[in-house]
């Protein structure tokens, strides 16, 4: 149960039985990113529900009509790295046109503090709907972290997509940007010790690449 205003859980069932495969830990690193990518997808679906449209006059071959269109250029898609590229891919499959930021981070394994690598974000992020993508939000201390860093370059409509999260995570971010939306496929249990997400699907990055 749901009760966070901020938090949209997609709950479509082809996501759901998708996401079960990937927890599965015999599942392997090439079929971890072919589920992630059509994950991707159906997540995407939902988080641009609300995307503007225009109308543009077009010549079917029967008559001229005014028809929606997307308003184009208006989008911005942020990858967390590593992982974040896992849920990019595909969402640049549906919308091959949007610019494409990306923040690389990693968690410091003893204070879970991300250490940033990497920041390369489009222009005029003020102008565009932002989206940052990221699989995991465990602690929510590298998505507030990233947030923080897109607010600065001037991003003001931001959502934040992940495939799961900690209730601790959601708290932590919510608490730290309350306007941001947040769209996942699961909200799971809690965190364990090491600040992993249970019963989650273990660390993202190296499930992806095979990295372990
Ligand atoms: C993972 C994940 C998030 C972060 C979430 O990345 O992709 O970026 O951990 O944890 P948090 O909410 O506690 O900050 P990781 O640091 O393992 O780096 P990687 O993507 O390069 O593997
Ligand atoms: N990062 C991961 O990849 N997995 C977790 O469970 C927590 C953080």
């Amino acid at each position: 149960m749901n009760n966070n205003a901020n938090v949209t859980v997609v709950d479509h069932p082809l996501l759901q039985h998708k996401l079960t495969l990937m927890r599965d830990k015999n599942t392997s690193s090439a079929s971890f990113r072919r589920l992630l990518k059509e994950i991707s997808i159906l997540l995407t679906y939902e988080v641009l529900r609300d995307m503007p449209l225009i109308s543009k006059e077009i010549e079917t071959p029967l008559q001229v009509i005014k028809a929606p269109i997307l308003e184009g250029k208006k989008l911005a898609f942020i990858s967390i790295l590593r992982a974040g590229n896992g849920l990019l891919d595909g969402m640049l499959e549906l919308v091959p046109s949007a610019r494409v930021g990306h923040i690389g981070l990693y968690r410091d394994h003893d204070t879970l503090e991300p250490v940033e690598y990497y920041y390369k974000v489009p222009k005029n992020l003020d102008k565009r709907l932002v989206v940052v993508v990221d699989p995991m939000l465990a602690t929510a201390n590298s998505a507030t972290f990233a947030i923080d860093k897109l607010k600065k370059s001037g991003a003001k409509k931001i959502l934040f997509v992940s495939l799961l999260c900690a209730p601790e995570g959601i708290e932590v971010l919510t608490k730290a940007h309350p306007d941001i939306q947040i769209f996942t496929a699961s909200i799971d249990e809690k965190l364990n010790e090491l600040g992993y997400i249970i019963p989650g699907l273990g660390d993202a990055g190296d499930r992806i690449y095979g990295t372990k």
